[in-house]
């Protein structure tokens, strides 16, 4: 176990980041993930087009950015998990944030383990037997029941292995493997779809603006929800993934890079996917289903693409499935590391029983899709905007000095604004969405409780 250095704050057994592209891989494939492809394709789908991408562009950049930089800073400076980076920074009290923290991962990684166990079975079946000749009645299928929960089983499997290996030997390893591969599978399929006839039909669709949708609340809201889920925010994964940085590296450049990447490939996703169903003529397929409209609409063009729609449905898919396997690997590792650092378990039962935890949690969305929705809107449209929340309080107004340990020593050029940012505009901002968002998400749950 771990030998306390430096007033309690370094292990001197705690394991680091091999190199600083391990962690940006890492931290990237935390942040780039099925939020990016399937979440922010079929929002954009659904809030209309250009307008909802143009605010959720602002909110990274005002909001998501400034809480990116803190969860760095937090995490760095303490070399614990969140329960013990907060305890650390503001004493016992701010330790519950990091229980919420738990909370959010064990409900956020139940369900997002489903869906990626869906794309796993997409990338295995355009291999092995091409595309569902009826890919509404296939996807209606094999999203609830028994075969919904074994792909999801057989997801949290590969998660477990790969977070059992630990930081640098596990996440690590999988991570500078997994983001350039997804880098080039997004952009071949970028590019390939461009070359389709009325590819710009497609285009037009996702860059227009309708500025009469953006100004709708449900809008701002999913926006902002879909800021943080996108960058992994508001639940402490990005802040378990720095306290294994070193002590070097520039924090405010690093989240940078982290933020531009996770917009980037947001972006060229839209770039593939509407281009695709506008050139084949799906567009109603689109808002046939919500949740599903990435695994209806595009199977149905990539059939009838023929040869080639085969290749590039596999293609897609891994690409769906590397960005699930390492966002998992961060929401995973947010479970584990709490548990190892409070109740100092070793790493593999830490592994097993949060496991086996998140793998029933998820049972319930596995066989019911509806409870699958719910759980996303509670986790986004809630919780993450809830911690999100707590932690620009926590950053801005509570801990002392967060200009000097976000700088490390480096200079603080830009920090001010940064902290002006935390402490002037994502607070009432986010209260203000909460405040919008809370009544319509509980009559959400209401209903489906209710039946
Ligand atoms: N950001 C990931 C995605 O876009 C999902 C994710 C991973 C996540 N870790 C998270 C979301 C922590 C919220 C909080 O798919």
């Amino acid at each position: 176990m771990g030998v306390f250095l430096g007033g309690g704050v370094a292990q001197a057994s705690r394991d680091q980041w091999s190199s600083s592209f391990g962690f940006l891989a890492a931290a990237v494939g935390s942040a780039v993930g099925l939020g990016n492809m399937w979440r922010f394709s079929y929002l954009t789908a659904e809030k209309g087009g250009a307008a909802f991408v143009a605010l959720y562009l602002l909110f990274t950049v005002l909001i998501g950015l400034p809480i990116l930089l803190a969860e760095l800073t937090l995490g760095r400076g303490a070399r614990k998990s969140p329960i013990g980076a907060l305890g650390h920074y503001g004493g016992g009290r701010w330790k519950a944030l990091g229980g919420l923290f738990v909370v959010t991962g064990l409900l956020i990684l139940s369900y997002y383990s489903v869906i990626a166990g869906w794309t796993v079975r997409y990338a295995a079946e355009a291999l092995v037997v091409g595309m569902p000749a009826d890919p509404g009645a296939h996807f209606a299928a094999i999203s609830e029941g028994d075969h919904a929960f074994l792909f999801h089983v057989l997801f949290m499997g590969f998660t477990m292995a790969v977070v059992a290996g630990g930081v640098s030997r596990g996440i690590e390893r999988v991570s500078v493997i997994a983001m350039p591969l997804l880098f080039l599978l997004v952009c071949g399929i970028a590019l390939y779809a461009a070359t389709l006839d009325n590819a710009s039909a497609g285009y037009s669709y996702y860059l227009n603006a309708d500025l009469q949708n953006a100004l709708s609340m449900d809008v701002v809201v999913s926006a902002a929800g879909q800021a943080f889920f996108s960058l992994s925010l508001g639940m402490g994964a990005i802040m378990t993934f720095a306290s294994y940085l070193p002590r070097d590296g520039n924090l405010p450049r690093e989240s940078l890079t982290i933020a531009s990447a996770d917009f980037g490939v947001a972006f060229l996703a839209g770039l593939m996917v509407f281009p695709i169903i506008f050139a084949l003529g799906l567009q109603a397929a689109v808002g046939e289903s919500t949740l599903g409209a990435l695994f209806v609409a595009l199977p149905r063009a990539f059939a009838e693409m023929g040869a080639a729609g085969r290749v590039v449905g596999f293609c897609f898919f891994i690409a769906l499935v590397v960005g699930a396997l390492t966002s998992a690997l961060s929401l995973f590792e947010v479970l584990v590391s709490a548990v190892v650092d409070e109740l100092q378990w070793a790493r593999p039962k830490a592994v097993a029983v949060m496991g086996v935890v998140v793998t029933v949690l998820g049972s319930g969305a596995a066989w019911n899709i509806a409870v699958l929705d719910v759980m996303d809107q509670v986790a986004n449209n809630f919780f993450l905007l809830l911690g999100g929340l707590m932690l620009a309080i926590f950053t801005g107004w509570v801990m002392k000095d967060p200009v000097a340990e976000a700088a490390g020593g480096a200079g603080e050029g830009g920090l001010g604004l940064w902290r002006f940012l935390l402490r002037w505009v994502a607070p009432p901002f986010l209260l203000f969405v909460l405040w919008h968002s809370v009544p319509s998400t509980a009559a959400n749950v209401w209903a489906l409780i209710s039946g």
